[in-house]
């Protein structure tokens, strides 16, 4: 930790400590703040200055190596939920229960950028952070081998809600669904969705802004997606929720997740050498603002 900080450190704007077994990077400038573990380029909190955060973090988040934190935004690749042929594999890939190598920071008093990188046995994998007034992430894959390869991909994004059962989510009403619950296809609801169950449904080719309105919270969460054209939408509800050793039985009420994706028949296919980037960007809108 005290080469981190003798290389990237910035006395009040970017500091590193130790939460529990893994290293963090704290970020502070003059319109928000947040933090991002080197563990999973697993980004834990943003928080617009004068705004409640925009992430929601686990009670029970187990914050070790080999383990995915529970919150935030954890990064799925290079294969979404189970592995295709080898189910000991562990869910959502290989990058979020490791540790990436922080390359740079960029610090001004508006905005701090962070990216780490690492690498799988066939892509360079690099991921931009950028805390302002809103949220951007980038991963960006690069196929380092020498032959065609395909990657799912998931910016498994946890958000913060006042309660689950009185948002709206907005941007997918005309798109069909593939229940991951039943599994079936749906055709589109033509209405924002609301919870009222365990959810875990995968929307395709949607490039789609999504909103969640949360008026308990009085704001609006507006995700805008850039090169991704799957959309998965969960909440664990009670059942699952008490299955889950690293949530609490009751925090299922409090989050939701609307993942910016490229999985399934929207998996990317790279030529040898050859690169592509996704993201999302994600601002809060107050009443009051
Ligand atoms: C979602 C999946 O993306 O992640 C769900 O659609 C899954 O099926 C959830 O339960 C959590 O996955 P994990 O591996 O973090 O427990």
């Amino acid at each position: 930790m005290r080469e981190l900080e003798a290389k990237f450190g910035v006395d009040g704007a970017i500091e590193f400590e130790m939460c529990d077994e893994l290293v963090c990077c704290n970020i502070q400038n003059d319109v928000c703040s947040g933090r991002i573990f080197l563990h999973g380029a697993h980004v834990s909190q943003f928080q617009p200055t004068g705004k409640r955060p925009l992430l929601f973090t686990s009670e029970q988040a187990i914050f070790r190596d080999g383990t995915a934190i529970r919150g935030g935004i954890p990064i799925c690749f290079p294969w979404f939920g189970s592995h295709a042929t080898d189910s000991s594999l562990p869910s959502h890939g290989l990058v979020r229960q490791k540790s990436w190598e922080l390359k740079s920071v960029e610090v001004d008093s508006r905005k701090s950028i962070l990216e780490l990188a690492t690498t799988t046995e066939l892509f360079d994998v690099r991921y931009m952070a950028e805390f302002g007034e809103q949220l951007k992430v980038t991963l960006h894959v690069s196929n380092s081998s020498d032959k065609p390869q395909s990657f799912e991909a998931a910016l498994h994004s946890y958000f913060q809600l006042s309660n689950v059962k009185d948002v709206l989510v907005t941007g997918l009403e005309s798109v069909g669904y593939l229940d991951q619950l039943e599994p079936k296809e749906h055709p589109p609801s033509g209405h924002p969705i609301e919870f009222t169950e365990e959810t875990d449904r995968i929307y395709q080719s949607t490039g789609n802004t999504i909103t969640i309105i949360d008026e308990g919270l009085g704001r609006e969460i507006v995700i805008e997606k850039s090169n991704s054209q799957s959309t998965v939408v969960w909440n664990p509800w009670i059942a699952k929720s008490s299955r889950m050793s690293d949530f609490d039985d009751d925090q299922w009420q409090n989050m939701c997740c609307i993942e910016t994706a490229n999985i399934g028949s929207e998996a990317i296919k790279l030529e040898p050498g050859y690169a592509i980037e996704m993201g999302a960007t994600h601002s809060i809108t107050e009443s009051s603002s």
